[in-house]
C-alpha cells in the first residue's frame, strides 16, 4: 500500500488501534496528526514517527468533546501538511471502564451518576460528529477524502448497565456514517464505518465470545482500515462492516 503524499487525522491516537493506524499509515509514507487527550504521549509517538524517516508526524491534544479544539486539531493539521485525506475516529471506549465506575458501588444503569453516561455520549458520538463537521469543511475544499467511523458489535447488540455505549456507537454506525456519505458523495467524499467485535488492545477482551474462538489481533482491525482508505477500497461507502469473528451470526440465548 501507498500512503504517499496522503495525510490523515486519527484520534484516541495516544493508544490501541488510533495508535496503531497511524503508525501504520506512517510506515507506508503518509502523515498523520496524532490526537489524544494524552498529549505526553501522542507527542512522543510522533517522535518515533519522524525518527524513523517514512512518514511524518505531529501530536496534538485534543479532546474530541472539546468542538474548539477539534477546530484548532484540523487546522494544525492543514498548517502541518495541506490538506486532510482521512479522519479516523478512534477515540473512544465504553464509560464504565474509562470514568472506572466500581459496579459494587452502583446497582443497576439508573444508579449510576449520569455524568459517567455524558462523557461516554460525548467522546464515542458527539466526538465524532464534532471532527466530521470541522473537517467536511476541508474535505469540500479539496473535493475529495474519507473519514472512517470505529463502531462495535455492542452497537448491535445492547448493554443493559453501560447503555450510553451501545446507543453512542449505533448512531455512529448507522446514522452519521450514511449521512455523512450522503452529504459527501457530490464533493468526491466517502464515509464508512468499521465495528469490531472484541480486540486484544485489552487483555480482558479475550473472555468475549466469537464464532472463531477468539478476539482480534488488533492489527487485523488496521489491516481493514487500511484497506478501506486505500486505493483498493475506494468503492466502499456508507456502509458498516462488521470484523467480529462471527460474533454477530453466533445463536442468542
Ligand atoms: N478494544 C475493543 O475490544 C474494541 C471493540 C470494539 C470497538 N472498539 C472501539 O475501537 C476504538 C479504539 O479502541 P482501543 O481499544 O484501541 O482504545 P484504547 O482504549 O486503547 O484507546 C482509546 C484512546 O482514546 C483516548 N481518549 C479518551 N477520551 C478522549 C477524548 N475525550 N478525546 C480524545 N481522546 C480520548 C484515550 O486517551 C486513549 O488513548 C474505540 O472507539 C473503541 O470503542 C474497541
Amino acid at each position: 500500500m501507498d500512503f504517499g503524499g496522503k495525510t490523515a487525522i486519527s484520534t484516541g491516537a495516544a493508544s490501541g488501534m488510533g495508535l496503531l493506524f497511524a503508525q501504520n499509515i506512517a510506515s507506508y509514507g503518509g502523515n498523520v496528526v496524532l490526537c489524544d487527550v494524552n498529549e505526553a504521549v501522542v507527542r512522543e509517538k510522533a517522535d518515533e514517527i519522524n525518527a524513523a524517516g517514512k512518514g511524518r508526524a505531529i501530536g496534538v491534544r485534543c479532546d474530541v468533546r472539546d468542538y474548539a479544539q477539534v477546530c484548532a486539531a484540523r487546522d494544525k493539521a492543514i498548517e502541518a501538511f495541506g490538506g486532510i485525506d482521512i479522519l479516523a475516529n478512534f477515540a473512544g471506549g465504553t464509560a464504565v471502564r474509562m470514568c472506572k465506575v466500581d459496579r459494587s458501588v452502583y446497582g443497576e444503569f439508573p444508579d449510576v451518576p449520569i455524568e459517567v453516561f455524558d462523557w461516554g455520549l460525548d467522546v464515542n458520538l458527539k466526538g465524532p460528529f464534532y471532527f466530521a463537521h470541522a473537517v467536511l469543511k476541508q474535505m469540500r475544499a479539496q473535493n475529495s477524502g474519507l473519514i472512517l467511523n470505529i463502531g462495535s458489535i455492542t452497537g448491535m447488540e445492547g448493554d443493559g448497565y453501560g447503555m450510553e455505549y451501545p446507543t453512542a456507537k449505533a448512531g455512529l454506525m448507522f446514522g452519521l456514517t450514511k449521512s455523512i456519505a450522503q452529504f459527501g458523495a457530490k464533493y468526491n467524499i466517502r464515509c464508512v464505518c468499521i465495528s469490531p467485535g472484541p480486540v486484544l488492545t485489552r487483555a480482558a477482551m479475550a473472555s468475549m465470545k466469537t464464532l472463531l474462538g477468539r478476539a482480534a489481533d488488533p492489527q487485523e482491525i488496521v489491516d481493514l482500515c487500511l484497506f478501506v482508505a486505500s486505493d483498493k477500497g475506494r468503492f466502499i461507502n456508507g456502509e458498516n462492516i462488521m470484523i467480529d469473528g462471527g460474533r454477530n451470526a453466533m445463536e442468542r440465548g
